[in-house]
């Protein structure tokens, strides 16, 4: 058990690869508290987490209200005592040319993944079991790969890669690292289901990938217990690419129009 006595706190940890990674790190013995803005799918991610015999604390609120957040991280330190890891995985995404983007659906992506993350590091940071803390960005390889019909989550995802070398050069003096991970195609999340619905574009999909198939949560989640722990005590202000060698390829071919996320109540 790597994080024993250890404390994470993750936002967006309700479902998909944060709640693995929050599944992986309890399994190592942390205490996780979980942020995002549905109590009902916190609760049952913390329930998922009990059951397998891990710790786990509930937060809800809304990464763009900053008020809220840091609300909702103090009471995360509080119950879980200081925080030694934090991920940044709350993001929004829907697929949508340009000029089919109102200029507030936009700023919904910009808010979510790269002021959310912005307001998490700011706001966690006080809380921050220092020296040693370790904070990990989740990014995507849109980061530096133009996407059509994904300019706000390219845009929002180069920011974060940006913010996360900036805080790693103004936090390295507290003994604060922080470092991004820039998933590819990761299989049983909601965005792969829309984007592949069926076996056949799934393994259209998958043949483009170098490696040929979609990362697995846990290989996420293998690279946060990565930069979590002692093992990249000397890593800060890096992005780790965990795409399968995808975007070693110049073509980045446009999404199937229509498959991806329709628009959420
Ligand atoms: N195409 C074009 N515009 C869209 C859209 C779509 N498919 N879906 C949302 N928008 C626009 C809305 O029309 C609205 O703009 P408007 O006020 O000018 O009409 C704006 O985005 C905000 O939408 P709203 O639903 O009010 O925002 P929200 O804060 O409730 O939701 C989203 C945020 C839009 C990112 C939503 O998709 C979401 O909640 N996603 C979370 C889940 C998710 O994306 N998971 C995958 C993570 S990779």
């Amino acid at each position: 058990m790597k994080m024993k006595g250890k404390s994470a706190l993750i936002t967006g940890g309700g479902s998909g690869i944060n709640l693995a990674i929050a599944k992986r790190f309890a399994s190592e013995g942390a205490r996780v508290a979980l942020v995002g803005r549905t109590l009902e799918k916190l609760e049952r991610a913390a329930a998922e987490i009990r059951e397998l015999g891990g710790s786990a604390t509930v937060h809800p609120a809304d990464v763009r209200d900053y008020e809220a957040l840091a609300g909702a991280i103090a009471s995360a330190a509080e119950e879980n005592g200081r925080i030694d890891f934090v991920v940044c995985g709350a993001a929004g995404n829907f697929p949508a040319p340009a000029l089919g983007m109102s200029a507030n659906g936009f700023r919904a992506v910009i808010d979510i993944d790269l002021l959310g993350t912005f307001n998490t590091c700011r706001a966690a940071f006080e809380h921050l079991n220092r020296p040693g803390a370790s904070i990990i960005n989740i990014s995507a390889t849109h980061a530096f790969r133009p996407i059509a019909l994904q300019a706000h989550v390219c845009a929002a995802k180069a920011g974060v890669d940006m913010l996360t070398k900036c805080l790693a050069l103004e936090w390295a003096e507290q003994g604060v690292r922080v470092n991004s991970i820039a998933p590819g195609a990761v299989d049983d999340t909601e965005g792969m289901r829309r984007l592949a619905p069926t076996p056949e574009l799934k393994a259209r999909f998958e043949k483009s990938i170098p490696l040929q198939r979609f990362a697995r949560k846990d290989e996420i989640a293998d690279v946060a217990v990565f930069l979590a722990g002692e093992e990249s005590k000397y890593i800060t202000g890096i992005v780790v690419v965990c795409d399968g060698g995808r975007s070693l390829s110049p073509v980045s071919l446009p999404l199937p129009t229509g498959t991806l996320m329709e628009k959420k109540d």
